[in-house]
C-alpha cells in the first residue's frame, strides 16, 4: 500500500475526488493526512469527517518561508508518504522542499500549462480570447506550475462565459484528471524519461 497525503487550502474538492475515487476504486494506496496551512480549511472537515488524519501548519505563525516549509516538511514526514498531492494549495513552496519530494510530488493548476501560470488563469484566457481552456496534472520542480506534465484536460469556451462558468467546468475535468494521475502513480504506470512523464497505458488528455 501506497501512503498518499494531501496539501490544501481550501475548499478541497480535489482532495474529495482523490479519497473518494481511491476507495471506491480500490487502489494500492491510502490517503494518510490532510494537512493544511490554513486552519478554516473546508478539505480538512472533509477529512476529519472521514477519519482520516489532519494537521494544520498555520503559515502565518512563520516570519520566513524557509521556516515555514520545514515545518511542513516535518509534520508531512511523519506519515512517510510515498505521494505528496497539492490539491488547491496555495503557498509558493522553496527549491528545498520541492527537492526534498522530488519524484512523488503532484500538482493540478487550472490552465493548459505551459500558458498561465499564475493566478487568474481563466479570467486571462477570456481576455487572451482562448477557444479553449483546461487543467493540467503535473510533476512540480522548483519552478511555479512549470515540470513534467501528466495529464490534462480540455474543454470548450463558450459564448457568455465569464470566469465562474469557465472555473467551474475546467473543475468538472480536474475532479477526473487528478484522480486518474494519482492512480497511475501509486499503480506504478508512471515513469519520467528525458524530463517528461510518461505512462504506460490509456490517453494522457481528456477532451469533454
Ligand atoms: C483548483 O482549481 C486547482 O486547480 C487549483 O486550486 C483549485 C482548488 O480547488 N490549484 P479545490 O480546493 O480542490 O476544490
Amino acid at each position: 500500500m501506497k501512503s498518499i497525503v494531501i496539501l490544501v487550502s481550501g475548499r478541497g474538492s480535489n482532495l474529495q475526488a482523490i479519497h473518494q475515487r481511491c476507495v471506491e476504486q480500490g487502489w494500492p494506496a491510502r490517503v494518510v493526512a490532510v494537512l493544511s496551512n490554513r486552519p478554516d480549511a473546508a478539505g480538512l472537515a472533509y477529512a476529519a469527517a472521514h477519519g482520516i488524519a489532519t494537521q494544520v501548519v498555520d503559515h502565518t505563525a512563520f516570519a520566513e518561508r524557509a521556516e515555514f516549509d520545514a515545518a511542513l516538511a516535518q509534520a508531512i514526514d511523519r506519515f512517510e508518504p510515498d505521494l505528496l498531492v497539492l490539491a488547491g494549495f496555495m503557498r509558493i513552496l522553496g527549491a528545498a522542499f520541492v527537492q526534498r519530494y522530488e519524484g512523488r510530488l503532484l500538482n493540478i493548476h487550472p490552465s493548459l500549462l505551459p500558458s498561465f501560470t499564475g493566478l487568474h488563469t481563466h479570467r486571462r484566457a477570456l481576455a487572451a480570447g482562448c477557444k479553449a481552456v483546461g487543467a493540467t496534472v503535473h510533476l512540480v520542480t522548483a519552478e511555479l506550475d512549470h515540470g513534467p506534465i501528466v495529464m490534462q484536460s480540455v474543454v470548450p469556451v463558450r459564448p457568455g462565459d465569464d470566469e465562474h462558468t469557465l472555473a467551474a467546468r475546467v473543475l468538472a475535468t480536474e475532479h477526473v484528471i487528478y484522480p486518474q494521475s494519482v492512480r497511475w502513480f501509486v499503480e506504478g504506470k508512471l515513469r519520467l524519461q528525458d524530463g517528461l512523464a510518461l505512462q504506460t497505458e490509456d490517453a494522457s488528455q481528456v477532451l469533454i
